[in-house]
Parts: C-alpha cells; structure tokens; sequence
C-alpha cells in the first residue's frame, strides 16, 4: 500500500463520511506534480451527497485549509489536489527507504511458485529465446521470493527428442571427436545443419535417425554413452553462460527426467477414454476447445513433447507441492501450451487451473534473426563478449582510473544485455542494439548502474554508508526533531522521495503482470529523478544538517538501486 495515499486518506479522514479503505480506493496519484501529490476525486460523495462533484471538492478544500492541517488542499473541478506539507512528510517518506528490506513483503504467505525457465536444448547453441527466458523467468522468481512466496526454479533442459536421433546418425556419418571436444556445441551444430541440408535428398537419413531415438528410448548402450556424452558437454557450456549471468537454478531436470513417468499419463489418458487413433499415433482430440489435436504418441510408439509436458506439470503438482506453476517460454510455443493445458484440464481440472504459460516476443541482435536449422545462429557467449569488450572500453574512457575495471565491465556489459531485454514488455518483439542498450545516458541498465554508483560514491566522499543510514533510520533519528525536512523541499528532492516510496508497488504490479520491465521503468524513473537532484542542488554543504539530510536520500536511491537490480539479475558496483 502506498504510504502517500495511506497518509491523505487519514487526513483526509475527518472531512468525509467514507471508510477509510473506500477513500485509499478513491485516491489516486497525480502525474503532473502541479495536481499536487494526491487528488481526491469527489463523485462518490456526490453520489451519496447529491451534490454537484466541483462544488463537493470547494467546500473540502476550504475546510481544510482552514484547520492547519500539514495538508494544502486545492479544489479542480471535481477533485481535491492535497499538497503534502514537504517539511514534514519528507523524513517520514525518506525513513523507511533506507532500510535494507524496504519493499521486502511476506504478501506470498509461502504459497509455492515452480518457475520453468531458460530451458535451452542439449547440443544445440544457447539461443536468445533461452536467454529471454532465463532473465525474465529469474527476475520474475526474485521478485516473488522477495515477495514471500516459496520459489522454486527449474531449468527443464531439452535432453531428449528426435533431434538425438539426427544428431547420432549425423555423428556417426559424418562426425569427428577430436573436433566435438574442441568445439563441442559448435560442432554438434554443424551436425546437425548437415543432417537437414542431406536429408533432402536423402530421406533414409530421417528413418536412421528415427531408428536412433528409438534405441536410446529402449535403453541402447551406445546411444546411451553417446547421448551422456552431448548431454555433459552441452551442460559445461551452459553452466559457463549461467554463471556469467549470475542465475542459479534450484533444480536442472531434463526433459529425460520424466522418461519414467509417462508411461502413467499415457494410461491415465486412456483409462479417461481421451485417447484417439489417428494415422497411426495416439492423438487427444481438442475439437471442443477450438484447438488441433494433441500427440501424445507417435506412430512407432516413441513419445513426444507435450507427452513429457503432461507428465512434468503433473510432477510439479503433486510431487513438488506446487501451488503455481509458471512457464517463461517463447511466443512460438502458445499452441503447445494451449494444448497441453487442455489436456491436463480433461486429467486433472486443477492442476491445469494453477499453470500459466507466460510469452514472450522474438528477439533480434542487431537486425540478426537466429535459426537452428539453416546455422544463422548467434552464438550468446559471443554477444556477452562483444558487450563486455565495449563497456571496456567505455569505461577505460570514462574512468581510466578505476579499480576493478575488468569486473566492472562485466557487470555493466551483461548488465546492459540482461536490463536492454527486461525493459520492453515481453510480448514485445525487440530489435536488440548493443550500441543503444550500452548507452550511459540511455534508458540503459548501465545508466542506472552508473546513477547508483554516482549515489555511492557521494556517500563515500560524505562520510556515510547505506548501513549507517539504516542504522539511523532504524535509530528513529531521521523523523526526529524536524531536522532534516526542511532541506528535503525542494521540488527534485521532493519527486524523488515520492518515487522512491512506490517501490512496494511497482514491485507488486510487476509480477501482477508478470513483466519484469515494470520494475525495470521503476528504476530507470528513480534513476532520473535522482539524477535531475544531484544536478540541480549541491548536496555537500558547508551545513552539516543540509549535507546529511541530502546524504540520506543519495543513500536512499544507492540502497533500493540496489535492491532492484538485483531483482532484475544486475550487479551494482559501487564505482563505475
Ligand atoms: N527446450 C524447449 C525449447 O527450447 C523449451 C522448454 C520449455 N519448457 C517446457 N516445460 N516445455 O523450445
């Protein structure tokens, strides 16, 4: 709940014959500062008044005013602007930011949330897909941990499916260790894109293959020891991405994971009578909600994706203790949720209620499309490097003093990556420019880095630390005795304290829609208002009061910077 409107509404509390719930309901938050801080609208009271809504808002505010309330009220046509007395309310804004949890709630009441995420497939490239789905599902699992929900994460990696089958056919062909060790997943790839160009002409290779996976599903010990083997090598690599990423997983469990416990969901499906012969495979048919039908098993009996689908969301449920189930998966993959939901809806109503597939929109590097298939792949490891390369290379122009350089510009080169995805709404297609997502002045992750260690950095030449002020506030020193208010008033500071107040909210709403980039636009608001602050008033004074109040509030902003950049999977060095 916001305080501000908290505030008002006890103000306002006295002068109208509402609940107080009913007027924080009522309130709302002005966009334009010349609305005042929060406006009350009157046509409710007009309702019950029978009054005209203008002439409702008159008469409030001039009751208002007339009191000597720490309140200035304006009417505007049918709205009371209330102009919080700045000298007061700015210590009482500034004094729970600064505390380390500020934001922290226990609003999840340890309701269990299993996050699928990233997911990428084994001997195949990292893609951008799986990139997007690693930050938006790790910063949406922060966020609800942060939230007091109990996380769970799970990387379902792609280790089982056809593709194993091309893939062993087209390394028994064609392959080569010596040039699998050395460049495994490139390798792998090239495999496989020779597999799909050979196969046009070649359509034995297709039955080959099929005839792979079919051994590896029947516990065949050379495809067994082959697929061991693309699957530890694909993992190093992986591992190698998600440790550059700062994202750690609670479980890793493949796709292979639930070999053992299809066979149970196919039964199931069968006992419901929900299974259907189609050309041979066994097919759900979907005709009732609009959709395709749904394979569940192939002509030679083999499984299939939403096969494992099925039995992997079950698993979560009852096995893992889900009360939520969240998968962050591509756009692309809309039909196949849609499917496998609607199948697990004729199993188990309840389980398919409590599962939400949550898209996301294509990204493109540069105007560069990727597709496994025809090998246009960009390879992730090679877009960090390029990032880190040019925040190097910005910040040895910047600061060519700076300890650290080299960890400071992984953090802002992969900070600008990671926070140039999380900033647009996820169904939106991004066009991705490293250039544009590495600008220091952009609506960027290394422009709020650099805003937060700008904030740092006055608190280390001021002689305060984010813990000191914690302790301060905590100390009740900073609300009492009216001291440091009055230096707080001042419109930059004043809108930066409001801004500041709205984390708790921004937090919420982020993952009521699940879109980490509401939180991203939080922070970049902060960021600016901060920054409009530090340019517009001198914040070290010769006035002992005036340099701590100031002080407190860069340690307000250094402090909850912080805090969401380390939602949304950021570093904050303290120096850039
Ligand atoms: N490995 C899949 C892919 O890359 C994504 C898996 C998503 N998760 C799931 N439970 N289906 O397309």
């Amino acid at each position: 709940m916001s305080l501000l409107l908290e505030w008002a509404a006890v103000q306002l509390q006295s002068y109208v014959t509402l609940e107080h719930e009913e007027i924080v309901r009522l309130l709302e938050l002005p966009p334009n500062p010349e609305l005042g801080d929060v406006a009350f609208p009157c046509y409710a009271l007009s309702r019950t008044l029978k009054r005209a809504p203008a002439a409702i808002a008159e008469e409030l505010a001039q009751r208002i005013n007339g009191e000597g309330q720490p309140v200035r009220a304006e009417a505007k046509g049918p709205y009371v602007n209330l102009f919080l007395k700045r000298e007061d309310w700015a210590p009482k804004l500034l004094s729970p930011l600064l505390v380390g949890d500020f934001g922290q709630s226990q609003a999840g009441s340890d309701q269990r949330v299993i996050i699928d995420l990233s997911s990428p497939n084994i001997a195949k490239p990292f893609g951008v897909g799986h990139l997007r789905s690693t930050m938006i599902g790790n910063a949406l699992a922060q966020m609800y941990r942060f939230s007091g929900y109990d996380v769970v994460t799970v990387n379902h990696i792609g280790d089982w499916g056809t593709q194993f089958g091309k893939l062993m056919e087209a390394y028994s062909r064609w392959g080569d260790e010596a040039k699998l060790k050395e460049a495994p997943i490139k390798e792998s790839l090239s495999l496989y894109v020779r597999f799909h160009e050979e196969v046009e002409h070649d359509a034995a290779l297709e039955d080959e293959a099929r005839r792979w996976f079919w051994k590896l599903e029947n516990g065949d010990e050379e495809a067994r020891r082959l697929w061991q083997y693309f699957v530890s090598f694909s993992m190093e690599e992986f591992d190698r991405v998600y440790a550059r990423l700062g994202v750690k997983f609670d479980y890793t469990l493949g796709e292979s994971f639930y070999n053992d416990k299809m066979g149970a969901v196919v039964e199931r499906l069968s006992e419901l009578q929900l299974l259907e012969e189609s050309n041979g495979a066994q097919v759900v048919r979907l005709d009732e909600e609009g959709l395709p039908p749904c394979l569940i098993l192939k002509t030679d009996g083999t499984t299939i994706y939403p096969t494992r689908d099925l039995a992997t969301a079950l698993y979560r449920k009852k096995e893992m203790g889900g009360d939520l189930l969240l998968y962050v998966v591509g756009a692309e993959q809309k039909l196949h949720f849609a499917q496998v939901f609607a199948v697990l809806k004729r199993m188990d109503e309840e389980v398919a209620d409590d599962c939400h597939h949550l898209p996301f929109g294509l990204m493109k590097f540069d105007g560069r499309k990727m597709s496994t298939r025809k090998g246009q792949v960009i390879f992730l490891d090679e877009v960090l490097d390029e990032a880190v390369a040019k925040a190097a290379a910005i910040i040895a122009e910047k600061n060519p003093e700076l300890e650290m350089a080299k960890e400071v510009a992984e953090a802002v080169g992969i900070g600008a990556i990671v926070f140039g995805d999380l900033k647009h709404h996820r169904m939106l297609e991004v066009d991705f420019s490293l250039d544009e997502a590495l600008r220091f002045e952009g609506e960027t992750g290394p422009y709020v880095q650099y805003t937060a260690a700008r904030a740092f950095k006055l608190l280390a030449k001021g002689g305060l630390s984010v813990e000191e002020a914690e302790t301060l506030s905590q100390s009740g020193a900073v609300v009492a005795g009216g001291r440091y208010g009055q230096y707080l008033t001042g419109a930059a500071a004043w809108e930066c304290l409001k801004a500041l107040a709205a984390y708790p909210e921004a937090i919420a709403e982020s993952l009521r829609q699940h879109e980490p980039a509401v939180l991203a636009r939080f922070l970049l608001d902060a960021a600016k208002r901060f920054n409009r602050f530090y340019h517009q008033e001198r914040i070290l004074t010769e006035n002992e009061e005036e340099t701590a109040a100031k002080l407190l509030l860069a340690a307000a902003v250094a402090g909850l910077l912080r805090s969401g950049l380390t939602l949304l999977g950021l570093k904050t060095p303290t120096q850039i």
